[in-house]
């Protein structure tokens, strides 16, 4: 009894001393949660013929998003306090952040521009690089990365989350019991992103009535759907866009992105160099076509807020971007066959013509220039028009996926 006596001051002290001493960060206030979990399946296959049953019906998967939310908004996800997934990923802009590169939980800037997150549940291939293809675990990727959350290890982030009371009570709802685990930690936040459905832009809604099976432009293109909702450029633009001006060679798809696996240099940069700047060979890489230097192929869903544009945020607006595939793109080895004036070209010139992206262990013959698409004053109104009418302003005000903690 007398020893505990003594004990218990001591041990106070020590603990005072250790938290004036220690850099354990201030955490945030409490979440605040609306008290019934709303659901956060939303019905997409009337928009695009693409639903996401296995995903949508697994067993807690609202109190689990509803989990993942709390996470993705809480900077106690980083070692100091500093920064929480939405220091990067704002709602207001898609999801990206309106700077070039992002500023981690120590002021170093990250390496690119923050890819913004557009129904990242349907995608193949995450980061500009690609490095990454499996959602669940990519999530906790962020995490421990040095520059941009900082935490050692992941078993360090269960210890802080052990001792923030809110948790216990979500974890509980979402997996039976109170403990966090890594596992529960990348399925909950994972879970959220998957359900970070963007359908409701003013294409989407024109698309809907005509909507069959799956997503048709060639639909659009011949006549058999007519696209009500959108206005005469618009329309324009969406018919330059899967047409002429051939960004659907890449952006295309329900997501306006290649269906989230397609990788291409688009010729920014006068030499061919790697993500990391890196000066590089042509050739190589995996399916032949895609080599080092290529970037991922990003949706185009949201594009009017997710400012600055391309894996380095080079370009501040949509013109800027238009100017490039008008006039800009570099004639390096690296670049993708698709953006070559194919139509300086017949196919008798030869199989050594022929796209290797399509017929792996072809030969392309790099003779070709760069595409120069030279907009028109009216098709670039028209491309900007279409490209502003692919934003959902009700994803971006949804509240299931705003930040619950009072003070940001
Ligand atoms: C310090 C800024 C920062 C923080 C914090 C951050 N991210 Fe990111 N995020 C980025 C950057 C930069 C990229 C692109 C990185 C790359 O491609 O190399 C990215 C890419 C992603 C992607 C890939 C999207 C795609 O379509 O390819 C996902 C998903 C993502 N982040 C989720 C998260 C989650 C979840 C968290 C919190 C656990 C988080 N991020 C925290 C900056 C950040
Ligand atoms: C050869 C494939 C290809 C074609 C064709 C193509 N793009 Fe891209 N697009 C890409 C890739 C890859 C990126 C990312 C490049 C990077 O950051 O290095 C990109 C980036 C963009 C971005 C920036 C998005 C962001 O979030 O940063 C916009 C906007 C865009 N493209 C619009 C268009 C338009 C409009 C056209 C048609 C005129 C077009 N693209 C044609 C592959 C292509």
């Amino acid at each position: 009894m007398m020893q505990n006596r003594i004990f218990i001051p001591v041990a106070a002290a020590l603990v005072l001393l250790v938290a004036c001493t220690s850099e354990a960060p201030v955490g945030p206030p409490q979440p605040v949660l609306p008290e019934v979990t709303p659901s956060y399946r939303t019905a997409t296959a009337a928009v695009f013929g693409i639903s996401f049953p296995s995903e949508f019906d697994a067993p807690y998967f609202d109190e689990r998003a509803q989990l993942g939310r709390v996470l993705f908004h809480d900077r106690m996800l980083s070692q100091n306090g500093a920064v929480s997934c939405n220091s990067c990923h704002l709602q207001s802009h898609g999801f990206a952040e309106p700077k070039a590169l992002s500023t981690g939980l120590r002021r170093e800037l990250t390496e690119r521009n923050a890819s913004h997150l557009a129904n990242p549940g349907s995608q193949f291939a995450y980061f500009w690089d690609g490095r990454a293809n499996d959602l669940t675990t990519q999530v906790t990727m962020p995490i421990e990365n040095h520059v941009e959350m900082g935490f050692r290890s992941l078993d360090d982030l269960v210890l802080r989350l052990d001792q923030l009371d809110y948790y216990a009570p979500l974890f509980e709802a979402a997996f039976g019991d109170a403990e966090p685990r890594v596992d529960r930690i990348q399925e909950a936040l994972s879970t959220f992103l998957r359900s970070m459905v963007t359908c409701n832009s003013k294409v989407d809604q024109a698309v809907a009535p005509a909507m069959q099976e799956f997503w048709n432009p060639w639909g659009v293109m011949d006549g058999s759907i007519t696209l009500d909702g959108l206005n005469a450029l618009e329309r324009q633009g969406f018919e330059l866009f899967h047409g002429e001006a051939q960004c659907a060679n890449c952006h295309g798809g329900p997501h306006f992105n290649g269906w989230g696996m397609d990788f291409a240099d688009i010729g920014l940069d006068a030499e061919s160099v790697n993500s990391s700047g890196t000066l590089v060979n042509a050739g190589g890489g995996f399916f032949g076509g895609w080599g080092p230097t290529a970037m991922k192929v990003p949706s185009l869903r949201n594009v009017a807020l997710t400012a600055p544009y391309m894996h380095d945020g080079r370009f501040a607006t949509l013109d800027d971007v238009l100017d490039h595939y008008s006039h800009g793109i570099q004639d390096v080895p690296t670049l993708d066959p698709r953006l070559r004036d194919w139509g300086q070209t017949t196919i008798t010139g030869g199989p050594d013509l022929i796209d290797p992206i399509f017929f792996p262990g072809t030969e392309f013959n790099g003779d070709l220039p760069p595409v120069r698409l030279n907009f028109t004053p009216q098709e670039r109104l028209a491309l900007k028009a279409f490209l502003n009418s692919l934003t959902d302003h009700t994803f971006v005000q949804d509240a299931r996926f705003s930040n619950p903690f009072t003070t940001p």
